[in-house]
């Protein structure tokens, strides 16, 4: 958060000139727009270019509407977006780059990412992919991004350096503390506690290009799949897997402590290990903490071993074991039932996992994975997670398995649920 404001450009001109007229447009609809758009139109009907888009889950961004343009506040990092349509008057004469208020014309002729950990699955749903220009890293876990990579119609800005991105419409980060340019917005889903919170954001690029209605209709198929799954979860009538969200790093193992992750469990109808300890790290070379890391793996039933590893293709049971450093093994019921899952299944080149792409945008698919995890029926294919207690290996994202139309959007896939 310690925003560089020294980096904006800050045209106290265009301040001086435009920002009382902005604050009014401002203070017009944050009267009016309190959920309900228009909500004035006897006074001042508003003609929106378009369909719209309502937030009704995620908490960490707003729309506004206006006629000519649009306003998105993000409020993890407290910044304003005035989206001006290019076909108006004030799309010419307005800019806006401040610390708290930039402006962008839409729709955006062409856009560029900070491509790590970026969740550029987005952008795909929503048919976005032909006008991705940049990209800061060729690490990404989308097949149909490396084609486009590979056939040279995105280019490689390695640094992403504010001049370097300049010539784009706009640079979409995730990463918040960095140096802004006035052509940077930040994109944060991470920000948000439960997965279809997160995969609202998908209304927040939506009205980046026009495209409300598309963004609607994917994020409402994606909520109606992600509730028939937990509706089928809670219908069942055996016992609770008790799961551990665990991960290992400089002799210390703890368990996750994330709302969203938790509440994966949950919506899977499963048991959160977290709910009965009131410790979180575990030491493996102190003998008191490795007796009470003992104590509580002998209650689990299903493991997600989120460590770290600079290669997931060589990381299997073995690993895991070794930096568990119990000897005993005889309680472990993970391990008799063969239930110690990564999320690591897909991944391009060794560092970029699907998990951090697809997994925010299609949160469907990692609660159909979480069902088959907890409640195996030998039928379904995980998408993310795969069972290193059974020795499943990785599926490494390459461009040749792009097999669809790059310029239409992507489907959302939809689990079977009765
Ligand atoms: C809004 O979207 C619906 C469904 O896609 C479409 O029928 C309608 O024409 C759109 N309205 C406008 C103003 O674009
Ligand atoms: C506005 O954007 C649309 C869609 O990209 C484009 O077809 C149109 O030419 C643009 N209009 C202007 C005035 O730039
Ligand atoms: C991106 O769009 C802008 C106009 O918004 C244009 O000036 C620029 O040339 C385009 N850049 C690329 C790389 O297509
Ligand atoms: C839940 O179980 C009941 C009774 O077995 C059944 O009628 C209903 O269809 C089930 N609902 C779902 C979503 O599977
Ligand atoms: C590992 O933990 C020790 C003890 O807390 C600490 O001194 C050391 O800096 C840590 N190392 C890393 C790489 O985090
Ligand atoms: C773990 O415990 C050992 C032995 O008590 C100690 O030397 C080490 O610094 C501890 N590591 C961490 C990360 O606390
Ligand atoms: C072991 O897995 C089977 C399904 O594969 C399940 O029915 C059983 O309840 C599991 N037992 C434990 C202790 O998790
Ligand atoms: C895990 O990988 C190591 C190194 O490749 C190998 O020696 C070991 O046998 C593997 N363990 C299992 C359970 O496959
Ligand atoms: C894979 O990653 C390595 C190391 O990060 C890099 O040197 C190599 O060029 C990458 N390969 C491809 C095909 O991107
Ligand atoms: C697996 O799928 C087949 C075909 O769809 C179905 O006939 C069978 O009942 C399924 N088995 C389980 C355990 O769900
Ligand atoms: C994935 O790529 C690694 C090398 O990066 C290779 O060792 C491994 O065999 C590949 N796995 C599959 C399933 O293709």
């Amino acid at each position: 958060m310690a925003s560089s404001s020294s980096s904006y450009s800050f045209k106290s001109s265009w301040v001086q000139r435009f920002v009382p007229f902005f604050l009014a447009v401002w203070l017009f609809f944050s009267y009016d727009c309190h959920g309900i758009i228009g909500a004035n139109a006897a006074t001042a009907p508003v003609k929106v270019n378009g369909n719209i888009s309502k937030v009704v889950d995620a908490v960490n961004f707003h729309i506004y509407y206006g006629q000519t343009f649009k306003v998105i506040k993000n409020s993890i990092d407290g910044k304003s977006y005035l989206l001006i349509q290019n076909n108006t008057r004030m799309a010419a004469r307005t800019k806006y780059c401040t610390s708290r208020i930039k402006s962008f014309v839409i729709p955006l002729s062409n856009y560029s990412i900070d491509a790590d950990y970026f969740p550029v699955s987005f952008f795909e749903l929503l048919g976005l992919l032909g006008s991705l220009k940049g990209i800061t890293s060729n690490s990404v876990a989308s097949q149909c991004v490396l084609k486009l990579y590979e056939a040279g119609e995105i280019d490689l800005i390695p640094n992403g350096e504010p001049e370097q991105v300049a010539k784009f419409a706009a640079h979409f980060i995730t990463n918040i503390d960095q140096p802004q340019a006035c052509n940077f917005a930040s994109f944060v889903p991470y920000g948000e506690d439960n997965p279809l919170q997160r995969a609202e954001w998908i209304k927040f690029l939506g009205v980046f290009a026009n495209v409300e209605s598309r963004a609607n209709q994917v994020y409402d198929a994606v909520t109606q799949n992600y509730q028939c799954l937990t509706k089928l979860a809670k219908n069942r009538t055996s016992f609770k897997p008790t799961v551990a969200w665990m991960e290992y790093d400089n002799d210390t193992w703890s368990f996750a402590k994330e709302t969203y992750k938790l509440k994966y469990v949950e919506d899977a109808f499963g048991e959160n290990v977290d709910d009965s300890i009131n410790k979180n790290t575990y030491n493996i070379s102190s003998p008191d903490d490795l007796d009470a890391l003992h104590a509580i793996l002998c209650t689990v039933d299903v493991v997600i071993d989120e460590t770290y590893t600079w290669d997931p293709v060589m990381y299997n049971s073995s690993t895991f074991l070794q930096n568990i450093n119990v000897e005993d093994h005889s309680c472990f019921a993970f391990l008799s039932n063969q239930s110690i899952w990564r999320y690591d299944k897909r991944v391009q080149n060794s560092t970029a996992l699907d998990w951090y792409n697809g997994a925010i945008s299609q949160p469907q698919l990692v609660l159909a994975d979480l069902l088959e995890v907890l409640f195996p029926t030998g039928n379904y294919t995980t998408t993310y997670f795969r069972n290193i207690a059974k020795d499943e290996g990785v599926v490494n994202i390459t461009s040749e398995m792009c097999d669809r139309d790059i310029s239409s959007a992507m489907e959302p896939t939809l689990p079977a649920c009765a």
